[in-house]
């Protein structure tokens, strides 16, 4: 079933323009690009505050959405780790929707959450890949992820897929508030389907990762730094780094870095910066510099704007397409991906069985 791939992993990764693109179709209405959700039988405009609720990269594809659903709809969005969230007493009022992020529908602290969610009397939204799982049944509103089986341990299809229905629940939830109007949605739309070429283009950059990929297999210690929407993708460099690599990597949003771990840096720490051109870019740049001034290397993936601006004096740089900020983060999961495949198969781990991981973790 792995067809000419190596691995599931990367089968996975390589899939992502269509099933990204199979995603977005069956949440968009073709007749006028707007944004259809399935039917419901409550008013999303009454939506008060989400609660997102989610484990490991599930949960980074959450702390993305929190983003959108705050910039586009203006909704207040509390997120946490299952295993914390079930733990805590959260505070739930009337008019919350609990929205569970899931790939395999099956996560033990994540079903509970859920549970206590409809005890709690909030509206269960849940965004999940296997259509049969327990968290599609027990959904009010069902937002399904079309990637398709994923049997790679390391998740990657199922986050891509993930982001665009997050993408276009929170332009629907906006236009629903009112903080929308209908051009501006159709807006959102247009850059939403650009997002499969650009996952294409970005994919076009795997020989570079390839050939790059023994730069960083050496290393004990890795760091990720990204700002904004872009800092989950750090947390989610990171994530895939260690597990399918055994590498020791950390996320960090970029301007924390001096609050802590640039202790870290020298010449044997790389750190992978993610940051494509824009408002926050300046930002990031200055933190290179903190990083340089250190000794630390630099891998930076940016577009060519940001390449031109500061690429000199990098480790590495790895070109992605020049994408609206919206879709950066799906298109700057492809390079992360990459980069932990090609340094899983520099050392030689077992890509698709990673060590003491499991592919649905049914145990709290
Ligand atoms: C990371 C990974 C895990 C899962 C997590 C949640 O590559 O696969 O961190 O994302 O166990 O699983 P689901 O999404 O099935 O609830």
């Amino acid at each position: 079933e792995k067809g000419n791939y190596r691995h599931f992993m990367q089968k996975e990764i390589f899939e992502q323009p269509t099933v990204v693109a199979q995603t977005l179709r069956s949440y968009i209405r073709q007749v006028d690009n707007v944004v259809a959700l399935p039917q419901i039988d409550f008013d999303l405009s009454q939506i008060r505050r989400v609660t997102i609720v989610a484990c490991g990269t599930s949960y980074y594809a959450g702390m993305v959405a929190k983003y959108w659903f705050e910039t586009f709809a203006r909704v207040p969005v509390d997120i946490d780790f299952a295993s914390e969230f079930r733990y805590r007493e959260p505070v739930l009022e009337d008019g919350g929707l609990a929205l569970f992020i899931s790939q395999s529908g099956e996560t033990a602290d994540t079903l509970a959450a859920l549970r206590y969610c409809k005890q709690a009397g909030q509206t269960i939204a849940v965004v999940v890949n296997v259509p049969t799982s327990s968290m599609a049944r027990e959904a009010d509103l069902l937002l399904p992820t079309h990637a398709g089986p994923e049997i790679g341990v390391a998740s990657t299809k199922a986050f891509t897929c993930q982001l665009a229905v997050l993408a276009a629940l929170a332009a629907h939830l906006a236009a629903r508030k009112g903080r929308l109007d209908r051009a501006e949605e159709q807006d959102i739309v247009r850059h939403l389907l650009e997002a499969p070429a650009a996952l294409n283009a970005a994919l076009d950059h795997n020989d570079d990762i390839a050939a790059m990929a023994h730069l960083i297999a050496p290393a004990r210690d890795v760091l990720y730094l990204g700002r904004g929407p872009d800092y989950p993708l750090a947390l989610e460099g990171a994530l895939k780094l260690k597990e399918i690599s055994y590498i020791h990597a950390e996320g960090y949003a970029s301007g924390e870095m001096k609050h802590g771990p640039i202790a870290l840096i020298d010449e044997a720490v790389p750190v992978i910066v993610l940051a494509p051109s824009g408002p926050l870019f300046e930002k990031t740049v200055s933190n290179m510099q903190e990083v340089r001034a250190r000794g630390g290397k630099i891998v930076l993936i940016s577009d060519e704007e940001g390449l031109a601006e500061a690429g000199e004096g990098c480790l590495a740089t790895i070109q992605m397409p020049k994408v609206h900020p919206l879709i950066a983060p799906l298109v700057y999961a492809v390079p992360v991906q990459l980069l932990a495949y090609h340094v899983a198969i520099a050392k030689g781990t077992d890509v698709d069985q990673p060590r003491n991981l499991a592919k649905s973790v049914t145990v709290e």
